[in-house]
């Protein structure tokens, strides 16, 4: 019968799809909400498959960022697409770091197991759920803005940087990454080359942009943007003066009992189990 190397055929061609579409490409190409649904579905074991190792994540980076602002009093940083917190928890873990990390991703599962690490950082972390396309913060507010290993998942990684690039301080670190290698060929027109990731960085603005080889697929991509740094951090700083309504935009939020309000739109955004959800509705 000649039907069945076609069906064996069928399926295996099915399976090799699948395997593209779910797990090499995590679904990057059925847009955010289908990339942040597989990342709820499977931040459980995310850990697990990764490996983290303490030290490697220390040297290479939570020593190295640190490094970039241990002169600023406090710092403020922000980590997009922070996942389970692989880089608050580096920089939190080290003992001179006294500033404080927002973690923001919009996988609530993602949080919530990142949460669990975080454990005893709790006065140095603030958790929020939000997309990355649109960054509700204040113009120039961080010291630091970091986003591992996600640019290529985001519906559009110029807009994402751009947003990182306004919140940042000037004279403030973006440390980012860009995915390279054998499985950068699978994602096409979704990994940048290296040229590319050039070329939109050269339009933001930033100086000293700089690629460190790091591991197999992923180069680690350092800049600073334009302008002098201020010693003076942020890491003190309330809420209230940071957060912007993600529909007003410019509005600030101001606290209420179940979370944040906006003063423009009246609309509120919950907090619930320590994480504030900004999400878009
Ligand atoms: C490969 S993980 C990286 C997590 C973490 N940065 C790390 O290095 O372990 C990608 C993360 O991007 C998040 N993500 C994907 N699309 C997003 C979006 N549009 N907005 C915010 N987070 C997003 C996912 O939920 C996931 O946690």
């Amino acid at each position: 019968m000649v039907i069945w190397p076609v069906v064996l055929i069928t399926i295996l061609f099915l399976a090799l799809f699948l395997y593209w579409a779910l797990v090499i490409t995590e679904g990057a190409y059925f847009g955010a909400p289908f990339v942040v649904w597989l990342y709820d579905l499977t931040a459980r074991r995310y850990d697990r498959i990764k490996c983290f190792d303490e030290d490697e994540e220390d040297w290479y980076v939570g020593l190295p960022l640190w490094r970039t602002i241990q002169t600023v009093r406090q710092p403020l940083v922000l980590d997009v697409a922070s996942g389970t917190a692989r880089l608050p928890l580096a920089l939190l873990r080290r003992p001179l770091f006294q500033g404080h990390v927002i973690a923001l991703d919009r996988s609530r599962s993602m949080l919530r197991q990142g949460q669990a690490k975080l454990r005893g950082f709790e006065d140095h972390v603030t958790l929020i759920q939000q997309d990355a396309m649109q960054l509700s913060f204040a113009d120039e507010t961080f010291d630091a803005v970091t986003c591992l290993e996600a640019l290529e998942f985001l519906p559009s990684p110029a807009r994402a940087l751009g947003e990182m690039v306004r919140v940042l301080r000037p004279g403030g670190v973006l440390f980012t990454t860009n995915r390279v290698g054998r499985e950068a060929r699978l994602l096409p027109g979704k990994a940048l080359t290296a040229g590319k990731l050039k070329d939109m960085l050269d339009a933001l603005p930033l100086q000293a942009v700089e690629t460190r080889r790091w591991q197999v697929f992923y180069d680690q991509v350092w800049a600073r943007k334009v302008g002098c740094t201020s010693l003076e951090g942020n890491g003190k700083l309330s809420l209230d003066h940071i957060l912007r309504c993600p529909h007003c935009i410019e509005s600030r939020l101001s606290r209420i009992p179940a979370g944040w309000q906006c003063a423009t739109c009246q609309r509120t955004y919950p907090v619930q189990n320590g994480i504030l959800t900004l999400v878009k509705r």
